[in-house]
């Protein structure tokens, strides 16, 4: 049974789906064990409390640096000997120092499809560019800015009447698709990383 840690800093929504494909098998032998987040208000916290998930806090401000919190992150995760690290709006670049206690066992979800409109605003940023297809992408967290090696990719137009609220809604449908999907690949062991590139042995 792989142990799953979700870091969240928001809504939690992508928790919510990761949640439901692991109550109707879609994800088997893995459990969510652990809910992080860096806001004490993350609504994604409200949600792991009500499927009786444990739930912790680490606040930016209790630490004298951005090494010294991922320090603490790294010896609680290892602690509770998780096997992946699932960042779902989750707002924090991490350290190499992370990044290397758990290679290629972060990834993350990204509402663009990278490596354009990386950052925070990637729904917004692709909608003032005025792309006609955007969409969103889970991949394996490196030191960069949501630069690792992509998992699963897909896209979606973009209409001529969205909103940044329109857009995100349909996007936020796929994650909530996609990232149940690149976790069971995970798990299952069907990801193999040469280089840039994962290849998906199905
Ligand atoms: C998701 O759309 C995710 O792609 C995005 O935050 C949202 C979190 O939603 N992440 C990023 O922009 C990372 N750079 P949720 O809290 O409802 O899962």
């Amino acid at each position: 049974m792989k142990r799953i840690a979700v870091l969240a800093s928001g809504n939690g929504s992508n928790l919510e789906a990761i949640l439901a494909a692991i109550a109707d098998g879609r994800i088997q032998n893995a459990r969510v064990v652990l809910v992080i987040s860096d806001k004490e208000e993350a609504y994604a916290l409200v949600r792991a409390q009500k499927h009786n998930i444990p739930t912790r806090v680490f606040r930016p401000q209790d630490y004298p640096s951005r090494e010294a919190y991922d320090r603490a992150m790294i010896e609680f995760l290892q602690a509770e000997a998780i096997d992946l690290v699932v960042m779902a709006g989750f707002m924090r670049l991490v350290t190499p120092e992370f990044v290397a206690a758990f290679r290629h066992r972060i990834m993350n979800i990204h509402p663009s499809l990278l490596p354009a409109f990386p950052g925070t605003r990637g729904v917004a940023d692709a909608l003032a560019y005025g792309v006609k297809v955007t969409g969103c992408t889970v991949h394996f967290v490196d030191e960069g800015m949501d630069t690792g090696p992509i998992i699963l990719q897909e896209a979606l137009p973009v209409r001529p009447d969205d909103t940044v609220d329109s857009l995100q809604e349909r996007i936020h449908a796929l994650e909530h698709r996609l990232y149940p999907q690149a976790i069971d690949l995970w798990v299952r062991g069907k990801i193999k990383i040469r280089g840039r590139r994962c290849c998906i042995d199905e």
